[in-house]
């Protein structure tokens, strides 16, 4: 048996957003003490000290408060937040952004609101001080600026007004040393490019929504960020939603999320290839390897992998399979060959 990857426990980070509309597991409302205390515990069990929410997910405070229960003083973990995209009232022709898909079963106590935008600094600054007081603690080890290319393609976006109020805010709130990295948190990869382009040398780590089917442009971005200015990347999430968690051919699957839409034919079939190719080993093994491979050769680039589950279990269980799980020689073969592994992935 291969020795596993070594990954320290630093290099992950527990996604919270389901602390704030859930479900918990089997369903229903989230309780603090019932499923947030025993996942917190967990995580920090496992060693995982950073821990990544947004404005948007309602769900700093249920962090806050099981910490609190834990007698845990927030300044002993890293908190790290998303602004930009927050919760409003829907008035005004404001519409609902969010697929439905990623709507069910959300408790009633957020029925009548809506996604909303506010880039100004008065805004981000309303934003970040009400995360860090959910929180709890000092400053601000993160704020991504979130879902702007979503944004773009729901709506249109002008950087001028949408993104640059927001950069330039955080530049200053950085500067004072409230905040003390600014990321992005996006599911479009050539956004990054765009980022890097429009606000030079402001980035600090890029977090992107992850699976092994955009593993080429996620190569193209370690290249940028290794030539430098240098930034960090960071994945948020593996499996896009469900998408590499399938055990059925997704051809023929229930439906499913693929970058937190239903996937489409497309997207399913392409789904499709990866599972025939892959055989015994579950596509959720492979995305798991892809992760640990990534942080394995990449040390100086990729810091960061975000998971998130509301089941303590499954969080062992994810830690674990990026370690060690493993993909045969075979499979990383016929994988590349089908290019749907860059040629040039380092797989062992
Ligand atoms: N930009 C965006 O729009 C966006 C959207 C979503 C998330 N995010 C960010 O990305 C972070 C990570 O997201 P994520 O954790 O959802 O991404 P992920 O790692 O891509 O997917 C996790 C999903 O895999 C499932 N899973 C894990 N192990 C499994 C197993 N053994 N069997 C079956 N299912 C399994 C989990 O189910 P269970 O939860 O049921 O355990 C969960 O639904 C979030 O915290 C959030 O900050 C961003």
């Amino acid at each position: 048996m291969p020795a596993p990857r070594d990954i320290p426990a630093h290099r992950f980070a527990f996604g919270c957003h389901r602390f704030g509309f859930g479900p918990a597991p089997g369903g229903g409302a989230v309780d603090v003490t019932k499923h947030v205390v025993p996942m917190v515990k967990t995580a920090l069990d496992l060693g995982i000290n950073t821990f990544d929410s947004a404005v948007l997910y309602r769900a700093t405070l249920q962090l806050g408060r099981a910490l609190e229960i834990l007698n845990v003083e927030p300044q002993a973990i890293r908190f790290q937040t998303k602004c930009l995209r927050y919760l409003g009232l829907a008035i005004d022709g404001a519409v609902e952004h969010q697929p439905d898909a990623l709507l069910q079963g959300i408790p009633a106590r957020y029925h009548g609101l809506t996604d909303r935008w506010d880039p100004s600094a008065a805004g981000v600054e309303q934003q970040i001080c009400r995360e860090r007081i959910e929180f709890g603690g000092g400053t601000l080890y993160g704020v991504a600026l979130h879902d702007s290319p979503d944004m773009e393609k729901q709506v249109g976006l002008t950087w001028e007004t949408d993104v640059r109020p927001a950069v330039r805010f955080l530049q200053t709130a950085k500067n004072g040393g409230f905040v003390q990295r600014i990321g992005l948190g996006i599911k479009e990869p050539a956004f990054i490019h765009r980022f890097i382009k429009e606000e030079p040398g402001v980035l600090d780590y890029a977090g992107l929504t992850f699976c092994p089917s955009i593993l080429g442009p996620l190569m193209g971005i370690i290249k940028a960020a290794q030539q430098g200015p240098k930034f960090e990347v960071t994945l948020m999430g593996i499996n896009y939603g469900q998408a590499f968690t399938l055990t059925q051919d997704p051809v023929t699957a229930p439906d499913f999320l693929y970058n937190y839409e239903v996937a489409t034919a497309e997207e399913r079939a392409l789904m499709s290839r990866y599972f025939r190719i892959c055989g015994s080993t579950p596509l959720l093994h492979l995305a798991a390897a892809v992760a640990g491979q990534l942080v394995v050769h990449f040390p100086d680039v990729m810091t960061q992998i975000v998971t998130s589950t509301m089941t303590p279990s499954r969080l062992v269980e994810t830690i674990k399979l990026i370690r060690e799980a493993e993909v045969p020689a075979p499979v990383w073969r016929e994988l590349k060959a089908a290019e749907l592994i860059p040629g040039d992935f380092p797989t062992n």
